[in-house]
C-alpha cells in the first residue's frame, strides 16, 4: 500500500477517458503531444517514475533497466505484446511487468480475417485501379481472386487472438489447422473443429492460408524463416498480425517478388516503422500500419486494463496482468 498518490509516467498519448481517469488516481505525466520518447528521455523516466507505462514503441531493455530509479517497481505496458521489455531484468531488479491481454483478442482477429479476405479477394487492388481510373466496366476474366471458402487455414499459435481467427475462419468456410506447442484443451479442438500439426514444417507445406498468431518471444524469432516459408506451395498467402519479428521480412520479399509465394497481408513488420521497400512494391501484398487492436474500444478497454493494474499495485494487491519470464 502506498500513501501518497504514485507517479505514473505515460510514454505516449493515450485515449481522453484514460487520461482523464489517470489524472484523478495519480500523479500523472501525460505525453499531449505523442511525440516518443528516446533512450535519454527514457531513462530519465525511468529515474524519477514510480510506474513506467510505456507501448510497444518503447524498447526498454536491460540496459534502460539498470538506470531505473529506486522508485520505479512497476513497467504497466499498455499492450498485450511485451516482446520490447527485458522482463527477466525488470524481474532482477524488482519491476513487476503487466500488459493488456483480452480486449484486444476480438479486434486483431477481425483484422486478420480482414487481411484473409482482403488478399484472397484482392480488395485493394481493386481499389487501387478504382482510383487509377483503371475501370472500364465489368469484365468477365478481370481481378479474379480466389474463393475463400474451402481453404484450408494453417494458424502458428493457437492463444487468444488464433482461437477467435479460427471462429471467424470457420464462418468463412476455411478448414482449420493449427501448430502450437501444445495441442489446445480437447473441448477447444472439438468446438473449432481445429487439426493439430506437431511439426511445422508439415503444415505449412499443405496450407492455402498461414497466419501468425503467435508472440514474439526468443524461441520465435524468425520462426518462419527463410528455409520455412520456401515449404509454403507457390499459391498460398502468409498474413501477420503478431509480430514482425517472427517472420524473416528480407525471405518473404524475395519468396514474394519471384512468385513462390502468392501473397501475404501484413500488419507488423520486422523493424517497425520501416518497412520493407520491396513489400510496397508488389501488388499481391496487403500492407497495413500495425493496425489490429486500432478501434476506439481496445484502446479505451487497454488504458482501463493499465489503470486496473497500477490501482492494483498502489493498493498493495497483486495486479491482475502480471507477466513473468517464465510466460515467454
Ligand atoms: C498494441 C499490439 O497497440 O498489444 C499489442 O501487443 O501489438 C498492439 O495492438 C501495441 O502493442 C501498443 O503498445
Amino acid at each position: 500500500m502506498v500513501d501518497r498518490k504514485l507517479k505514473v509516467v505515460v510514454t505516449r498519448k493515450l485515449p481522453e477517458t484514460v487520461e482523464a481517469r489517470m489524472r484523478e488516481l495519480f500523479d500523472v505525466e501525460l505525453n499531449p503531444d505523442d511525440r516518443p520518447l528516446d533512450t535519454t528521455a527514457l531513462i530519465a523516466a525511468m529515474a524519477r517514475a514510480d510506474v513506467l507505462a510505456p507501448t510497444v514503441t518503447d524498447r526498454i531493455d536491460a540496459g534502460l533497466i539498470a538506470h531505473a530509479g529506486p522508485n520505479l517497481k512497476l513497467i504497466a505496458n499498455f499492450g498485450a505484446g511485451f516482446d520490447h521489455i527485458d522482463v527477466a531484468a525488470a524481474g532482477m531488479h524488482g519491476i513487476a511487468v503487466t500488459n493488456t491481454p483480452g480486449v484486444l483478442t476480438e479486434d486483431t482477429a477481425d483484422m486478420a480475417m480482414a487481411l484473409i479476405l482482403a488478399n484472397l479477394r484482392r480488395m485493394v487492388e481493386g481499389v487501387r485501379a478504382l482510383e487509377q481510373n483503371k475501370f472500364v466496366g465489368w469484365t468477365p476474366t478481370w481481378m479474379l481472386g480466389r474463393r475463400i471458402r474451402g481453404k484450408a487455414l494453417g494458424i502458428v499459435g493457437m492463444g487468444r487472438i488464433g482461437q477467435a481467427l479460427a471462429k471467424r475462419a470457420r464462418a468463412f468456410g476455411l478448414s482449420i489447422h493449427y501448430h502450437n506447442r501444445k495441442p489446445v484443451p480437447g473441448h477447444i479442438a472439438q468446438e473449432l473443429d481445429a487439426t493439430y500439426w506437431e511439426s511445422l514444417d508439415q503444415m505449412l507445406a499443405r496450407m492455402d492460408v498461414v497466419s501468425v498468431n503467435c508472440p514474439h518471444t526468443p524461441a520465435t524469432y524468425h520462426l518462419l524463416s527463410g528455409r520455412r516459408l520456401k515449404l509454403m506451395q507457390p499459391h498460398a498467402i502468409l498474413v501477420n498480425t503478431a509480430r514482425g519479428e517472427i517472420v524473416d521480412e528480407t525471405a518473404l520479399a524475395q519468396l514474394l517478388t519471384e512468385g513462390a509465394l502468392a501473397g501475404a497481408g501484413l500488419d507488423v513488420f520486422e523493424h517497425e516503422p520501416a518497412v520493407n521497400p520491396r513489400l510496397l512494391k508488389l501488388p499481391n501484398v496487403v500492407l497495413l500500419p500495425h493496425m489490429g487492436s486500432a478501434t476506439a474500444e481496445a484502446r479505451a478497454d487497454m488504458g482501463d486494463k493499465v489503470i486496473i493494474n497500477i490501482k492494483a499495485f498502489q493498493d498493495g494487491h497483486k495486479p491482475p496482468d502480471r507477466v513473468l519470464p517464465s510466460m515467454l
